[in-house]
């Protein structure tokens, strides 16, 4: 049973009022986790403030329009925590909305799919893309990874069992994979060289995916190149953090405990979650 927060405090309350806006990160779940490790890595000074839409996961079975109107929440809130600038560590939010709200927020918002195949491109020519049913199906990354290079060749295979699975923390369960040797197949049998995790929940299925591929393949993880690209944006505009972060806030639309226990598997530490309900998120 889920009681409403884990988190007693008021963040309002935290003596931070003074530091320098966070980056605001945000995913259907703990896929997002990816990126918040990359930012860690490359990013250690910016403050973060982290949010889950668990209410509304998974979103890879949902029409652009529920989308849509979950990011437009989102990003609502984000902006009401005075972010300086948003990464949607989200693929499938990426491929079906990024253009939408791109121009009705005034900070900058940074999507996956982009870097990611420029990415790709670099590493190979057969191109393997495992993504959720919403964002194969927008035909996204075949877009870009063509518009870039265009005498490249694209396989997308849907993937949908595989963030429910990674949700339920069943990473290493016979079950998940036989259904990874399932989706990788076609992929294997038209002799790709590069496969990009087109589902920021992927990266944490990354040892049964390399078990699985053959050892020439490569692994292209958006995460890595989307926080290139954020660092580069900071730069850009000046607003590169140089004092200490903040503590990463955590926020979820769902049941905090169920976050938090993820978290400590992802993060190595467990985090403390906040739940929070977005105006409007009624769409179910
Ligand atoms: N992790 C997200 C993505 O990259 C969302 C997955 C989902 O909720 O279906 O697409």
């Amino acid at each position: 049973m889920c009681s409403s927060s884990i988190f007693k405090g008021n963040f309002d309350d935290f003596p931070d009022q003074n530091c320098l806006p966070a980056i605001g990160v945000f995913d259907s779940g703990v896929g997002g986790l990816t990126v918040l490790r990359q930012i860690y890595k490359q990013l250690p000074n910016e403050s973060i403030i982290y949010f889950g839409d668990t209410a509304h996961l998974p979103y890879g079975i949902r029409s652009q329009a529920e989308i849509l109107q979950y990011v437009r929440e989102i990003l609502n809130w984000m902006q009401q925590q005075r972010v300086k600038m948003v990464i949607m560590a989200c693929n499938t939010s990426s491929a079906l909305t990024l253009e939408n709200v791109r121009q009705e927020f005034d900070f900058p918002i940074l999507g996956v799919v982009l870097p990611g195949a420029r990415a790709a491109v670099q590493q190979g020519k057969r191109i393997g893309v495992i993504a959720t049913p919403a964002t194969a199906k927008s035909n996204a990354y075949r877009q870009a990874i063509m518009e870039i290079q265009p005498d490249v060749q694209v396989w997308q295979v849907s993937c949908p069992e595989f963030v429910p699975l990674i949700e339920q923390n069943r990473i290493h369960d016979p079950y998940t994979i036989e259904v990874a040797k399932c989706y990788l197949e076609p992929l294997i049998k038209q002799e790709i060289d590069t496969l990009v995790y087109g589902c920021t929940h992927y990266p944490h299925l990354a040892p049964v995916l390399r078990l699985l591929l053959p050892s020439y393949v490569k692994l292209v993880d958006p995460s890595v190149h989307v926080v290139a690209a954020c660092a580069q944006e900071l730069d850009l505009l000046s607003i590169r953090n140089t004092r200490l972060p903040m503590p990463t806030r955590f926020a979820v639309s769902g049941c905090p405990q169920q976050f938090a226990q993820s978290g400590l598997q992802w993060l190595g530490y467990t985090p403390l979650v906040e739940q929070v309900y977005l105006t409007d998120a009624t769409v179910s």
